[in-house]
Formats: C-alpha cells, structure tokens, sequence
C-alpha cells in the first residue's frame, strides 16, 4: 500500500466584522495610512469588538464554517486542535472550549503555542498523526484575539496586528497527496526581541505590571524583520533542494504574513515570481497563527488538485520552518454550500 500522507481537505476561516482602517489609526498615533502601507502592507485589519469573547469564539465560526463546506459531522472528528497565542484562558485549552461550542464529542485535543509558527508546527505534527492510520479526521484551528495585547499608544506595533480566525481538515491520503516534507527549528535567542513581559508565571499580573504597560506586545522590530526573512528564505531553499525542486516546480508560496516587504524579500530569495506568493496581508494585517489558514482559505478557488505549495512562517520565539505539499483538491470544495 502507498505510504498514508496527511492532506488538507477543506479550509474554512472567519474574521470579525469591524474592520480598523490605517486612517482609524491615524487618528489614534503619530502616524500615516502612506507610511503604514508602505513599510508594512497592511491597510486594514478587522477587530473582534464585543466584549466577553475570544478566540475560541472566532474558532468556532471558522470551524462550523468548515464543518458545512466539507460536508463533515462533528461526530466524526478524531481529533481537534488549537493553535495560537492568544488562549481564551490559560487553562483550560481552548481546544476544549472550541470543541464544546461546536459539539464535537469523540474526539481528544489540545493546544499548540509557537507564536506565529503555530500553524506551520501543529501541521507538521498532526500530520503524523494521520500517518500512523490510526485518525481519519483531524480539525486544527488558528485563531487569535491580538487586539486585546496591542498597545494603541504605540505607533510602531498597533498598525501590525488584527483578529481572525481560519480552519483546515486533515484526512489521510495514499495517492500521494499532502504533506511531503517539512522542516521546523527554534532558537530561544529570540524571546528577547518579540515577547509579553507580564501575565505568566514569572511575572504574574498586578497593578504594576499593568501601570507599566507590561501586557502589551513588546517588539524589537528591525531585529525581528530580518531574521524573518533569512530564516524563511533558507528554510524554505533547503526544503526546495532536498526534494528536488526548482523555482519552477513551486505552484504557490503561502508565508506568514507578518509585513508586505518581508514577504517581498523571502519571495525573491526564493526565486518565486510574484504571482506565485500569496498575499492578503493588506486585508487582516498579521493574525499570527491564522494567517497561512486565511491565506489558503482566500486563495483556495485558485489550487489545483497535485499543485507544489510551500508553507514558511517565522514567529516569537524565534520558531520557523517550512512544509512542502501538495494540495488535494481542485478549486473551491464546497459539499454543502454556505
Ligand atoms: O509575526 C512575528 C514576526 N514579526 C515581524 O516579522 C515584524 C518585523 N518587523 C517589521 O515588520 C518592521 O520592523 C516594522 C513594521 C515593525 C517597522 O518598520 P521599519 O521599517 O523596520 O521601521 P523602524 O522600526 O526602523 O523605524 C523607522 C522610523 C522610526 O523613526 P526614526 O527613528 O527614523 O525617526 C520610527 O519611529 O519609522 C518610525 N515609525 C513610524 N513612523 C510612522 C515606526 N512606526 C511608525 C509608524 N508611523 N506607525
């Protein structure tokens, strides 16, 4: 029997309905709808606004979104997991609350942090999950409420981030389809650069912490931007070459969408023409682990069943790393319309 691959079956996402503009911004910091467009990309991003929800919440719109468009029945899922930085709680896993919502019942989970790398590594390890033969339907979900960590005082970091959500649907494959190969790193020298100060064990959350601003997303930019781009670029190179493939066998390259010229930059390393690298960071701004879902989703009309696709991302911590796939299907699968 052909080797058992893991192969997405379906992409489904949800973002929330307010949409914050760069001009929004403007208004709130020193700053510019040219300036953020230019050195990021981004022109807006969309923000879950009402209060007492979180991520689970834009979870599991993007999950039963999936649910209908693939045809699937909660009952039926082997496994659930989520991905993110942005937990509903610190415990329990916001696998579990997501899985309550959306009524799966027979299924185990658990949550998976790599900060943007998030999706890219929970990838990679459920896909050896399918391998083993043992789970037939494996929902992973990113999703991130990044609003409620971003300091609109600061003009450097407020214009980056947005909420979101998307969802993928692992199955087993044996015609070759799906996961081929994969690499992952991390490197701890990174936690300086791109962090949360306060809230976790070290230090808890209190009055001072919250009066020093100590809650928000502390990032050292240009320090994070290029190691972004030669981490993804070589990462991305080995895989290539280690598989055989040149510039022109890659159908699509889907990165984190952390800032427009580190895309650029990552892209043309690579060799890729433009029209080959998904982009929508100019829609959502960065959703950190629901940016490669949303791209899929948003980009899913245009794959074909067989096409070579390259997933890289870079994230707090520093993680990053590389998949090589190939997709399962040809244009939008829609079972069951929505
Ligand atoms: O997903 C996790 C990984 N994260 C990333 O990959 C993000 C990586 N970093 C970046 O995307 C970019 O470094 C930023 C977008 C955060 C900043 O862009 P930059 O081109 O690296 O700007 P910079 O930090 O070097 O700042 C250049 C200038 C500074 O002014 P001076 O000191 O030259 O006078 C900043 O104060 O731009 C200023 N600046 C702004 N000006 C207007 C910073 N933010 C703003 C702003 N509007 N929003």
């Amino acid at each position: 029997m052909n080797k058992i691959r893991a192969a997405i079956t379906g992409v489904a996402g949800y973002v929330p309905e307010y949409i914050l503009t760069n001009e929004e911004i403007s208004r709130m910091v020193d700053t510019s709808d040219e300036w953020i467009q230019s050195r990021t990309g981004i022109r807006e991003r969309h923000i879950l606004k009402e209060e007492g929800l979180g991520a689970s919440d834009m979870g599991a719109q993007a999950v039963e979104n999936l649910f209908k468009k693939t045809n699937t029945r909660p009952e039926d899922v082997d496994m659930l997991v989520w991905c993110g930085v942005t937990a509903d709680m610190v415990f329990p896993a916001t696998a579990n609350i997501i899985a309550d919502k959306v009524g799966v019942k027979n299924a185990f989970g658990f949550d998976i942090n790599a900060g943007c790398s998030s999706f890219l590594f929970s990838l990679i390890t459920l896909a050896l999950f399918i391998e083993t033969g043992k789970y037939e339907k494996i929902v992973l979900v990113g999703s991130e409420k990044l609003s409620v960590y971003v300091d609109y005082t600061d003009r450097a970091t407020c214009p980056l981030f947005g909420d979101g959500a998307a969802a993928v649907l692992l199955e087993p494959s044996t015609e070759g389809l799906g996961l081929i190969d994969s690499i992952a790193k991390v490197d701890g020298v990174g936690r300086h650069v791109l962090h949360l100060k306060a809230g976790g064990s070290v230090l808890p959350p209190s009055m001072e912490t919250v009066m020093r601003r100590q809650h928000f997303i502390y990032q050292e930019g240009q320090t994070v931007f290029k190691a972004a781009v030669s981490s993804m670029a070589d990462t991305s190179t080995e895989l290539m070459e280690r598989n055989g493939l040149t510039a022109d066998d890659i159908d699509w390259l889907v990165p984190h969408q952390a800032n427009r010229r580190i895309i650029d930059a990552t892209g043309s390393r690579v060799g890729l023409s433009k029209e080959k690298i998904l982009i929508n960071i100019d829609k959502y701004g960065n959703t950190s682990s629901a940016t490669v879902p949303l791209c899929l989703w948003d980009f899913e009309s245009k794959f074909k069943k067989g096409d070579n696709m390259i997933i890289t991302t870079f994230g707090a911590g520093y993680t990053w790393g590389a998949i090589y796939l190939k997709w399962a299907y040809d244009g939008t699968r829609n079972e069951n319309k929505i």
